[in-house]
């Protein structure tokens, strides 16, 4: 069975349902979304990214069109019926379809709210355990990166980056100072401290860089939440990336130069390092908790 796609309150196989082609998410990326992990068909921090969603619509104005509980009863109906275990469950609201194409609001709005399932693929146990490559950039997206909003051109122009060299991820710069992935959260490790960069209107507010902060906090692993410069990154002795479908990876060589990852030596490094291997136990014994407690 292929999970049923939610589309404005009704339930329909995935090939009946059909937004206008005048949708203003489909011709301005007029809409915000999110991605919710489902683990054992549980969804992983559904509060946190709903309240992220709100976020967002309200960066955009743009009322919602569902109640909190609402949302947690379709979330949680699909993470029921969806043909996975594991799962990523993806919503998408926009300002909806309008009669003549014009940049400002039509008066009355009429929402397209979109939920639907996808099979959840974890990263490889290989990118786990000898880390992956990344390049870098030069953040060229807009000034309200903490909306998760479907205008993602950039974030799909700098990802490209990264697959064309043949790497995993593209990690940003903007003036000097790192920001995040194109689709992650970035961590630094430097002298057994994990640096975060700031949230801030440049970087969207990661759920999966809430929880590492969280477990950093919980097992005593010294950590400091500030503006990280282009040179702390390059000279990092680890660098991490995460988000809701990869978890936490480590980054092993950046623009073709390893990540030293805990070892001394000049051109050594280009494993993962010791910290990333404890916080990938801790995310992973959290995760098993918090599924077991239901
Ligand atoms: N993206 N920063 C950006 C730009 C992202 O697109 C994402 C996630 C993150 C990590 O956020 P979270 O930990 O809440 O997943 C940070 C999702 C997975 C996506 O667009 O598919």
């Amino acid at each position: 069975m292929t999970a049923r796609v939610f589309l404005n309150g009704q339930w329909l196989a995935a090939e009946d349902a059909r937004v206008s082609v005048m949708d203003r998410g489909f011709l301005f990326g007029d809409g915000v979304y999110e991605v919710i992990p489902v683990y054992s068909r549980q969804p992983f921090r559904l509060e946190q990214h709903l309240a992220r969603l709100q976020h967002s619509l309200d960066g955009i104005q743009l009322a919602n069109p569902y109640r909190l509980d609402e949302w947690i009863g379709f979330v949680t109906q699909l993470a029921g019926e969806a043909e996975w275990e594991d799962q990523s469950i993806y919503i998408q609201v926009t300002r909806g379809p309008m009669a003549v194409r014009n940049h400002a609001f039509p008066k009355e709005i009429t929402p397209t709210a979109v939920i639907l399932a996808e099979v959840m693929n974890t990263p490889p146990a290989n990118q786990r355990e000898q880390g992956i490559a990344a390049v870098s950039a030069a953040d060229i997206r807009w000034l309200r990166c903490d909306l998760k909003t479907t205008s993602l051109l950039a974030n799909c122009l700098l990802r490209q980056l990264a697959v064309s060299a043949g790497c995993v991820e593209t990690v940003l710069f903007r003036d000097g100072f790192l920001t995040e992935g194109s689709a992650s959260s970035i961590f630094v490790v430097k002298n057994g401290v994990l640096l975060a960069p700031m949230k801030n209107h440049l970087m969207l507010p990661g759920i999966t860089y809430d929880v590492v902060l969280e477990l950093a906090a919980r097992h005593g692993l010294p950590h400091e939440v500030r503006d990280i410069t282009e040179a702390e990154t390059r000279n990092a002795d680890e660098l991490w990336m995460c988000s809701s479908t990869k978890e936490v990876l480590p980054i092993v060589t950046l623009d073709g130069r390893k990540v030293p990852n805990g070892t001394q030596s000049a051109g050594a490094g280009g494993t993962p390092g010791p910290v990333f291997a404890q916080m990938y136990a801790w995310y992973q014994e959290f995760k098993a908790t918090v599924m077991r407690a239901g």
